[in-house]
């Protein structure tokens, strides 16, 4: 089987065929790297570039890992320390590098659609590693290969809430879009400052404010940071009131009478979405997360550079 596309701009533009396919490729995967030899030659002689324009530490690295442990050859570019101080735009930055021959090209940049602009104008395939606030692809496929191990097995009919800073998360878009094609049903919960207005009848999720009613609801919370970097005013008092308001504590976890699995794509605010007791609790699946990262993204590796043989 193959994926339906060149790129992995989005989850929006997966079928739910495609996302199966990655998830079921990233299990062979995990199990690859259960094994002492973690390496396979599935990528040999295939260049990839990781091109962030935008900080990273989690995805970064887990890219990196995953293109080594498929034997690919990897160059790593960081804006900052590049041209484009310089006043260098991003297509010729892109061409430069290419011209090197070099054969994937996964990319993280500050403004939305960077990605799917870069889609247009260059043949390299394009993995979109975070753009904006737009769309944030293998993280929502390594939540739910996460999400799927958690409740030992499909997510159709599942209870998924997304909690925290919805406005100004590419995560909360791509698990939106991603959750919703296979099946679950999800509710979006925060303050109403931090969730976009018409998102229910966009995006056929319910809402709430009340995180804990939405805790009682749900089979699994993924919490998202609070993204101040994004917010040019300030959309809620304080860093202490959300706390209160909305962030989840042992307290409140001990208060619902049942389990609930949390989840956090990190970095994690401590003390203000998650209490520090409850992201490293027995509840958390935080580091399987990180855990999943790398098979997810061998898994969409490979498969984008089958396509292309
Ligand atoms: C997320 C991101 O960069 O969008 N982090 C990540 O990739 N692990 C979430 C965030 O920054 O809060």
């Amino acid at each position: 089987m193959k994926l339906s596309t060149n790129h992995l701009l989005g989850i929006k533009d997966l079928t739910p065929q495609d996302i199966r396919l990655i998830l079921d490729t990233a299990q062979q995967f995990k199990e690859v790297l259960q094994r002492p030899v973690k390496k396979v030659p599935s990528l040999r002689d295939v260049t990839v570039v990781n091109l962030f324009f935008e900080n990273s530490t989690r995805t970064r690295i887990s890219f990196e890992l995953a293109e080594k442990r498929l034997s690919a050859d990897v160059l790593n570019f960081t804006s900052s320390a590049s041209s484009v101080s310089k006043g260098e735009t991003m297509l010729d930055t892109v061409n430069n590098i290419l011209s090197m021959k070099v054969d994937m090209v996964v990319l993280r940049h500050s403004a939305s659609g960077a990605p799917h602009f870069l889609a247009k104008h260059i043949s390299a395939a394009i993995i979109n590693a975070g753009d904006g606030i737009n769309e944030h692809p293998t993280q929502a496929l390594l939540d739910a290969l996460s999400m799927e191990e958690a409740l030992g097995g499909s997510l159709n009919g599942k209870k998924i809430a997304i909690i925290g800073d919805i406005m100004h998360s590419r995560v909360a878009l791509s698990n939106i879009y991603l959750l919703t094609k296979l099946g679950a049903e999800v509710t979006v919960a925060g303050p109403p400052t931090l969730i976009p207005k018409y998102i229910s009848e966009a995006f056929g999720v319910k809402v709430s404010y009340n995180i804990k009613e939405t805790l009682q609801w749900c089979d699994i919370a993924n919490v998202l940071r609070i993204q101040l970097e994004r917010q040019n005013q300030p959309l809620f008092s304080s860093l202490r009131e959300y706390n209160l308001a909305y962030g989840i504590s042992r307290k409140l976890l001990e208060s619902l009478g049942k389990k609930v699995v949390i989840m956090h794509p990190g970095p994690i605010n401590r003390g203000v979405e998650l209490d520090s007791d409850v992201a490293d609790g027995h509840e958390s699946i935080i580091l399987q997360q990180v855990e999943n990262g790398v098979a997810v993204r061998m898994a969409v590796l490979y498969l984008l550079a089958n396509r292309e043989s």
